[in-house]
């Protein structure tokens, strides 16, 4: 049986976020890119658009998908829209766990006979401290984020999308193995854009990431299968 909480790390993955418009220039980009061991994160824009069709010939192609939908709903919707995403063979699946604990209670036991993985969503990295004022929360925007991703982890989700900044201390905090999945990467040499706090692959999985996004840097590039040989070169080697 697998022990998780003392499972050997297995080798990071590199999430391409499919940050486009329409389908034909998603598909052009899947086209060019040569090496299949990658997951395919798709938004809420393309699939609101193209659906249960487009994740299929994504899959088709021979990818993994991460379908980032960040649910947050009551417990029994959550549940139904978890259940409907194990039908379509998806398989990473955001949610909000500021939706509470029952709403990930449900989330993990509809997709229990399923491969499906579930990713919570904490803290979105728009929000500032502003925001737990609003909130009327007598916690800062860290001391959230560890409670959040803790309930959630304990509650059975199987990872957690954080930044670099975060991904050491939850590690450390959090006293069950989860997956880390990082945004907010950029190789060495590509500018920042808006994020506003960056990390190279190498030092996010140093710091614990076993999933990195990244975007633009290889969806705007001319040469995307040279920027990944590279990415999965750092990921094998960090
Ligand atoms: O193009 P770029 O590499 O910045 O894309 C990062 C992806 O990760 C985008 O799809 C963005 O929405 C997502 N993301 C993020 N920061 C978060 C959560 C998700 O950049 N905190």
């Amino acid at each position: 049986m697998q022990n998780t909480q003392h499972r050997r790390r297995e080798i990071a993955k590199l999430a391409l976020a499919l940050d486009v418009g329409t389908d034909k220039e998603a598909y052009r980009i899947l086209e060019e890119v040569k090496y299949k061991n990658i997951v395919i994160k798709v938004g809420y824009s393309l699939f609101i658009k193209y659906g249960v069709d487009f994740v299929r010939r994504i899959k088709e192609r021979g990818f993994e998908v991460f379908l980032d939908l960040k649910l947050h709903d009551i417990p029994n919707t959550v549940y139904n829209g978890v259940l409907s995403a194990t039908q379509i063979g998806v398989d990473y699946l955001t949610v909000h766990t500021l939706g509470g604990e029952e709403m990930l209670e449900r989330a993990v036991e509809a997709k229990k006979n399923s491969d499906l993985k579930l990713l919570g969503v904490t803290l979105l990295t728009s929000h500032t401290e502003r925001y737990m004022e609003f909130l009327g929360s007598r916690y800062s925007i860290d001391e959230m984020v560890l409670k959040l991703a803790n309930t959630a982890i304990q509650k059975g989700i199987d990872g957690i999308v954080c930044s670099t900044k975060e991904v050491e201390n939850l590690k450390k905090k959090i006293g069950k193995d989860f997956i880390a999945v990082v945004p907010g990467i950029r190789p060495e040499g590509f500018p920042s854009e808006d994020q506003k706090r960056v990390s190279t692959p190498k030092d996010a999985i140093k710091k614990g990431a076993d999933i990195i996004v990244i975007g633009r840097p290889i969806i705007k590039s001319d040469n995307k299968n040279e920027i990944l040989k590279k990415v999965l070169e750092d990921i094998q080697t960090a």
